[in-house]
Order: C-alpha cells, then structure tokens, then sequence
C-alpha cells in the first residue's frame, strides 16, 4: 500500500517534471554563454576553409540552427530531422543503419557519415557533390529518400510558428524566414562541430601518455594509414578507391565527374570519433574496426582505379591489428559526443 503511494507520487512527480519541461521554452539560452559560441581553431591546425566572415558567428544564430537542425518540421511528414541519421553520440553518424533511414521508412544507398570539423572540407558527400557548406542541407531536405520536403513549404512552416519568427529576429535582426537564412543559421551550428580533444589530442599537447599498444598502434598507422588518413583531421580528403569492390554498385566520385578513372573513389573519411561512428564505409558494410583492419590486410579488391598505395594490401599481424584499433579508440572525443552545446534542444 505504501509502496503504491510511492509509487503513485512519484509517477505523478515524474508527470509534472515533464510537462514542465514541455512548458519552457525549448531554447534553454542560459545554457549558452555568448563567449561559449565561438570557433576556436586548435592549436597547430590548417586554417579552415570556411571562416564565417560571411556570416557572423553568434549565440542566437547557433541556437536557431540547432533547432533547425533537431526540428522535424523540415522533413515533408514531419517525422525527420537531421539529428534522426546524424546522432550526436555517434559523432553524428548512424548507428542505427548501415544505409540511411528516412522519412516512409525508405532507405538511401549511402552510410551517413559523421559529422565534425566540416569547416575544414571544401566539398561535401562521398563523392564530394556538394561544394558549398552553406547550400548542403538543400540536399537531405529535398531528397525523396531523407525527408523529402520543398524549401518553400519548410518556409511557410516555420513562418506560421511565432516562435521562429522571433528566433529569426534575433539572430538575422527582422523576423523574416528565408532559404538563406535557414542555410546560414544551419552552417552556424554545423560549422561549431569541432572535435579536438581526444585522448590522442590530449597527447599531442602533453597531458597525457599512450598505453604501449596505442603507441605502437600509432607508429604502424603513420606507416600505413597516414598518407590517406593523416592527422590533425586524419583524412586529406581526396577522392580514393580503397579496394572494396572490383566493380562498382556505387560510381562514387564518377557519379559527379563522369570520368572513369574515377570509379569507386570515394571521399576519405576521417578517422577522428572512428570508434563511435560505426557501421563503416561509404555503403556501411562493416560493421567493425576488427573487419575494417582484415580488409586492408586480406581483403583488398584490384580494379584500374585502385590506389597503388594498396595494391599489395597491407599485411598486418593480428597483434598489429589490434594495436592499430588501440590506437583508433584515442581518436574518440568524449567531450564533443557529449557536449551539452551540441544536444537536441527539443
Ligand atoms: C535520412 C537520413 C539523413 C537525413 C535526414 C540527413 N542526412 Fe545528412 N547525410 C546522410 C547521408 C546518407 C549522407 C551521405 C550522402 C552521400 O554521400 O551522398 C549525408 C551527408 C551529410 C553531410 C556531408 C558530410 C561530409 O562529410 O561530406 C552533411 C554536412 C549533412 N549530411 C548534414 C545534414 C543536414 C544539415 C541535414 C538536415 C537538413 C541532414 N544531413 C539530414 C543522411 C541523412
Ligand atoms: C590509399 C588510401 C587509404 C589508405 C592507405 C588507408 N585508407 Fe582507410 N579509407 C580510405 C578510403 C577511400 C575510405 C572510404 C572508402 C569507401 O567508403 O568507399 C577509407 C575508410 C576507412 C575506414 C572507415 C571509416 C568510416 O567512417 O567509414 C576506416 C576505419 C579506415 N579507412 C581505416 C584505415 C586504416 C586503419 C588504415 C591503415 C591500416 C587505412 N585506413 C589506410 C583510404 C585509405
């Protein structure tokens, strides 16, 4: 009988917690110092490739386009956002699907790729079809497989709710809601998804040893991963056929330039948060680091368009292996995965 008033009342705490929570304003601002939305470039980095000189970095302007980002309302159903394929905990890929899931439960032909550091990236996608960070969003908006929405009716929804309009005055000055600002606000959260603090990073700056297997780990992956996948971003981004297939389902980079000698080359990922950012490759078929590292050593595939870097594989003993993926894990950033800044404010 006690037990089931327990119960009972803490249910009914429970109740009224959440619908207080439904009740505040969904943009917590107090979270958000001003100072605390600001790019900082980590120590020794290349200069980005976008800088937001054309358009102003502030804390309204990141907070809409987290909102924006979380929001369902851009999806024709109102079922999808972008935080539904990119999850903050996976780095912002999808651990769910090997290829996306969107809206009707349909599925693409792509793994969505995590998300972080793209100020660095001059072109976006696998095949690198998208060469502007600000127009990307135009792509997973439109498209009748991700959430299949027209720029015109994600306006008109967002124009008929006040609390966007005054989202939009605050961070663009009037309340008026437009494509451009839309991309501008989303490129404004996006862009702050920096990742610089592993364990790896931590050791670069001092703070901390690597463990035996990670340090031997890393001096195999200079050896052998580094020209594709060097740090501090841990890609050259480059177009590469590393060996997957002989021959191709997906074109890749030979989808956009119709050049041949581009089949199956696809943008090189970066490693960075590799362990959280599973299922991998560019049509996700494997599903783990284990599988990734057999692939390089016995798996690698010969075509006219294969790297000649990995022509012979590259032959690994399973303790190399293994200390290879020892050292993989120091690239997970914990504090980005978790940063509170970054969360759906929904
Ligand atoms: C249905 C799942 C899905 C949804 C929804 C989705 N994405 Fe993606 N995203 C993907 C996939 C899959 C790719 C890779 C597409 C390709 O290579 O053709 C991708 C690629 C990207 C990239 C390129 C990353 C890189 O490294 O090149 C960015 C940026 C991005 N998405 C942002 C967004 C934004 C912003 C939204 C919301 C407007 C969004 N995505 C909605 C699945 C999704
Ligand atoms: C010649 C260039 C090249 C070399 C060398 C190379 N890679 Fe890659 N790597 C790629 C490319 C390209 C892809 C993406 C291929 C695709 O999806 O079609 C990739 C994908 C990966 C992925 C999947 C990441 C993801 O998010 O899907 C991992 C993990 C990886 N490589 C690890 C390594 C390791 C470890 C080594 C060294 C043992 C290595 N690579 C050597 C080019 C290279």
């Amino acid at each position: 009988m006690f037990k089931k008033t327990i119960h009972k009342l803490l249910f009914f705490v429970l109740l009224v917690t959440t619908i207080s929570a439904c009740d505040i304003d969904p943009v917590i601002k107090e979270e958000l110092p001003a100072d605390n939305i600001r790019l900082v470039i980590p120590p020794g980095w290349p200069n980005p490739q976008y800088d937001f000189s054309t358009n102003p970095l502030t804390k309204d302007g990141f907070i809409l386009g987290r909102k924006l980002f979380y929001d369902t309302k851009l999806s024709r159903d109102n079922t999808v956002s972008c935080g539904t394929c990119h999850q903050q905990f996976a780095a912002f890929a999808n651990l769910d699907h090997a290829t996306s899931h969107g809206i009707d439960g349909l599925f693409g032909t792509r793994n969505a790729p995590p998300l972080y550091n793209l100020l660095w990236h001059t072109n976006f996608m696998w095949d690198g079809g998208i060469n502007h960070i600000e127009v990307q969003p135009l792509a997973p908006i439109t498209n009748p497989v991700e959430m299949d929405e027209s720029m015109n009716n994600v306006i008109n929804k967002l124009q008929s709710d006040a609390s966007y309009r005054l989202m939009f005055k605050n961070a663009f000055g009037d309340e008026m809601v437009n494509t451009q600002r839309v991309f501008l606000a989303l490129t404004q959260f996006q862009g702050m998804l920096v990742s610089s603090n592993s364990k790896y990073d931590k050791y670069t700056r001092g703070q901390v040893a690597l463990t035996v297997s990670e340090t031997n780990g890393f001096n195999l992956f200079q050896q052998n991963c580094s020209s594709c996948h060097p740090a501090p971003l841990f890609t050259n981004l480059d177009y590469v056929n590393n060996g997957l297939d002989s021959t191709f389902a997906d074109l890749g980079r030979a989808t956009i330039t119709q050049d041949p000698n581009d089949y199956g080359k696809f943008k090189v990922p970066s490693l960075r948060n590799v362990n959280v950012s599973r299922p991998y490759m560019h049509d996700g078929r494997f599903e783990t680091l284990e599988q990734v590292l057999e692939h390089y050593n016995s798996g690698i595939k010969n075509s006219s368009t294969l790297s000649p870097l990995l022509s012979t594989g590259i032959p690994l003993t399973s303790q190399e292996k293994q200390d290879i993926i020892s050292f993989l894990k120091t690239l997970t950033d914990n504090t980005f995965i978790t940063d509170r800044r970054f969360a759906d404010p929904f």
